[in-house]
């Protein structure tokens, strides 16, 4: 593959951007018009290799897309002369399946699907002519190659993804538990508490604590860099099916993120528990298949008695439960004669029927929320807390004033990750 320059646009969840550019600035030293922050991504001018890096180490972007056009539009027949321009032979051949996905902001057209069906009708009809009457067949479950459409108020942009599967599948999660946070998600709070500073290669050299862990994500990322694993290690990517792939590159490259690996364990100061064992186990489970277990402490127990995993502050991080079906388990939620707030129980609740059934789990998360600020009081001086929820009264809850907001999108849901300086 020619090593020219490439567009690419990496895309992300709100409010990631700019820890993104971060990242991005961190591994490739790319700075100023190669490296622009935008609203959902970043982009990027780079070569074939920095694909296959930016895939295998980033751990914040959701995909890598290469932009292959980009025009002002009106109607659909534009973007079909758009894609009926692009060489897509160069990218794949028509024995491979390929879709289109499309993305829209504002855009004038009525109907997207239509959009997407001229965008692929025109890939179709191009390697119809190109290959001799063969074209590609169209695989919408698990394609070869995946197209990108965007199109915005007047301008239409297409991508090839180079990705496939979504970043923030690592390739090590099987247990899943029930509310998992996305990988990147993870990675995001990690850079926006500053534990990991994406922009440094580095991590903060203090101990960090999840104490409502669940299967284990924020813990198994923090581990991952301390020990300088590549996010997607364990992964299959699409640009292994794409016409450029060469495997002799590839391999070199994977070797090279291998060889920034630390060999010896750091001391361990990424510690995790949940008061599920089932979620304990989950956690140990997938820690294994990361490749941190030997990095990461896990135990079982309650957040509102157990003490600092660490003989020194550092950082609580964590999800706490939320929602209308996620409650608080442990003592807080005990001898309220409820399957979800009994002991050791994951509170994950059916319809209740009782009339007061909602108050009941609306106080129990206050009661939650309460004891564990008191309990941090109590026992956690000099530590900084920072939880995700999408919950505005949390500090409330907490009796606590946040020192710090930062706003972040776990998919459709608005949160905030809330610091806390815990004296
Ligand atoms: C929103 S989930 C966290 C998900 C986690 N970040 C992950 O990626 O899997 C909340 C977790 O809090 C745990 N939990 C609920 N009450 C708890 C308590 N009193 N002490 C410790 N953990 C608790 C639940 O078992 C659940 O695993």
């Amino acid at each position: 593959m020619t090593p020219m320059p490439f567009t690419l646009f990496l895309p992300c969840a709100g409010g990631v951007e700019n820890f993104l550019a971060d990242e991005v600035h961190g591994l490739t030293g790319l700075a100023g018009e190669d490296l622009l922050t935008l609203r959902g991504g970043v982009r990027v001018r780079g070569d074939w290799a920095l694909v296959l890096r930016l895939n295998l180490l980033s751990r914040l972007a959701q995909r890598v897309l290469i932009e292959l056009a980009a025009a002002p539009y009106r109607d659909e027949h534009d973007l079909y002369r758009l894609a009926s321009g692009v060489a897509w032979e160069d990218w794949f051949t028509p024995r491979q399946s390929f879709r289109v996905d499309l993305t829209a902001q504002a855009s004038p057209l009525r109907s997207l699907n239509f959009a997407t069906l001229r965008v692929k009708d025109a890939v179709a009809d191009r390697f119809r002519q190109q290959a001799g009457g063969v074209r590609p067949s169209i695989d919408t479950h698990a394609p070869d190659v995946r197209v990108q459409a965007h199109l915005g108020a007047e301008r239409a942009l297409l991508y090839i993804d180079t990705s496939g599967e979504p970043l923030f599948k690592r390739g090590w999660r099987q247990d899943k538990g029930d509310a998992p946070l996305k990988e990147t998600l993870a990675a995001a709070m990690l850079a926006a508490c500053g534990w990991w500073q994406p922009a440094e290669r580095r991590v903060a050299g203090v101990p960090l604590y999840d104490p409502c862990c669940g299967s284990g994500t924020i813990v198994i990322e923090a581990a991952q860099l301390a020990l300088g694993l590549p996010a997607g290690g364990q992964r299959r990517f699409a640009f292994e099916r794409l016409r450029p792939f060469d495997a002799a590159q590839w391999h070199a490259i994977q070797k090279e993120a291998a060889a920034e690996a630390r060999v010896e364990a750091p001391p361990i100061q990424v510690f995790g528990s949940d008061v599920a064992h089932r979620m304990v186990d989950f956690a140990q489970r997938n820690a294994e298949r990361a490749g941190v277990a030997r990095a990461v402490q896990l135990r079982g127990g309650d957040a509102l008695q157990r003490l600092p995993p660490a003989d020194r502050p550092g950082v609580l991080l964590m999800n706490p439960p939320y929602g209308e079906r996620i409650a608080a388990a442990g003592v807080a939620g005990q001898g309220r004669g409820r399957e979800a707030f009994q002991s050791g129980t994951l509170a994950r609740q059916r319809h209740d029927p009782r009339p007061d059934a909602d108050a009941a789990e609306i106080n129990a998360g206050d009661e939650f929320f309460t004891r564990l600020a008191a309990h941090w009081k109590a026992h956690y001086a000099g530590w900084t807390a920072w939880l995700l929820s999408p919950d505005p009264k949390l500090p409330a809850r907490l009796r606590l004033k946040e020192t710090r907001r930062v706003p972040l999108w776990n998919g459709p849901i608005e949160c905030r990750l809330l610091r806390f300086d815990l004296r």
